[in-house]
């Protein structure tokens, strides 16, 4: 008598695909990488603590370094590090970096952002940052690899082994450890009040379980996702945190449904982009709080106006309760309430369904797309 036991089928915990496993073990992932490092007394990563608070107050100048999916992380994230630490920060792909002479100082701060802590063209940055003198800190998910151990810091997310070659969990972990890297560089450098770093620490506790409920959008997005199975091109608009946003849910659909998508920072629509909407094109709006950032909010509104008399498709991400966009779009995607730095956490995860269910319409293999692979170990 014996049992047939499918090995790959277990290690994706009875769900469909890695993808979908990973996506679904996003709370998680967020407060994994929270634990231990926030409080009612505020932020403090341990990994950087032993860096010497002088050498972070000296800081004048921070650089993000990553590629792909991880840029875009790291993207998201030096809005808030500049807000919240009030330091220039740039982001900055790896692959760029080195060949363009960058001007660099003993009070520069290099972040590197990897998943796997092993990517040939981060690595080799850091690398060239190292050898200039330049503080590093590694954002990694994988314990002692490469990078991390390069580093003068690592600050490890805590996402758990990714196994999709589309990163999702790894990404959310990211941002949530690039934020909290902000905030305690704020701490030190003493650029935030009590009021704010409490108020930060209360949008950090409540965000897993945000997070979880972003997850329950699957459903609606699938039926979308089915609808538009043969959709050969998608428009994804964002602003401010909500701008790398719409670029990694365009990276998403072209790595696992191999459509042509592209995202936009919506000011930059009236600028070119606008010429591209035709009858029937489909365009993700991420829509920013209308209570956080009101301004930001009816200038979205706008766009999503101005799309829509040209015949756009629109589906509009929102939070709860925002009825302004109701009139123009054709689909509203619903998401928890969030102050405007931290709803990039939540936006992004219906993309990701989204990438992931048009992939399986389509009859795709989810986690292994063609021609990429998870983790690039050559330059
Ligand atoms: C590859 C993967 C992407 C990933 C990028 C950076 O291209 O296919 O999903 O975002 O590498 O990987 P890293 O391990 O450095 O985060």
């Amino acid at each position: 008598f014996e049992v047939e036991w499918d090995a790959d089928a277990s290690d994706k915990g009875g769900w469909s695909s890695f993808m979908a496993k990973e996506i679904n073990e996003q709370a998680d992932a967020v407060g994994n990488t929270l634990r231990g490092r926030i409080s009612s007394a505020g932020v403090e990563i341990p990994e950087l603590t032993a860096l010497g608070d002088d050498r972070l107050r000296e800081i004048d100048r921070i650089i993000i370094i990553a590629c792909g999916t991880a840029s875009y992380a790291g993207h998201v994230g030096s809005y808030a590090i500049e807000q919240w630490a009030r330091v220039p920060v740039e982001v900055q792909l790896s692959h760029e970096f080195r060949y363009r002479d960058p001007v660099l100082s003993d009070r520069t701060l290099v972040i590197s952002v990897s998943q796997s802590g092993e990517t040939m063209d981060t690595l080799m940055a850091v690398k060239y940052a190292i050898e200039r003198g330049v503080t590093t800190i590694s954002v990694c998910n994988t314990q002692s690899a490469t990078i991390p151990r390069e580093s003068d810091a690592a600050v490890y997310t805590h996402a758990g082994p990714e196994v999709a070659v589309a990163s999702t969990k790894a990404f959310v972990a990211q941002i949530t450890a690039i934020y909290l890297i902000g905030l305690h560089l704020a701490r030190v450098r003493g650029t935030f009040s009590a009021e704010e770093q409490t108020r930060a620490v209360e949008q950090f506790e409540a965000l897993p379980a945000k997070v979880a409920e972003a997850i329950e959008t699957r459903d609606q997005i699938a039926q979308l996702a089915h609808w538009m199975a043969d959709t050969r091109s998608v428009l994804f608009l964002g602003r401010h945190v909500g701008y790398p946003i719409a670029l990694e849910g365009a990276l998403k659909l072209k790595e696992i449904a191999y459509i042509h998508a592209e995202g936009f920072a919506a000011g930059e629509l009236k600028h070119g982009p606008i010429a591209l909407i035709d009858h029937g094109q489909p365009v993700f709006v991420l829509v920013p709080s209308p209570r956080t950032s009101p301004i930001m909010h009816s200038k979205v509104v706008s766009n999503i106006q101005e799309i829509r008399a040209r015949g756009a498709r629109v589906i509009a991400v929102v939070e709860k309760g925002d009825t302004a966009v109701l009139p123009y779009a054709d689909d509203v995607v619903r998401l928890p309430l969030a102050d405007t730095l931290f709803e990039p956490l939540l936006q992004v995860i219906p993309l990701q369904w989204f990438a992931l269910e048009l992939s399986t319409a389509k009859g795709l293999d989810v986690d292994q797309p063609r021609n990429l692979a998870k983790s690039v170990t050559v330059e």
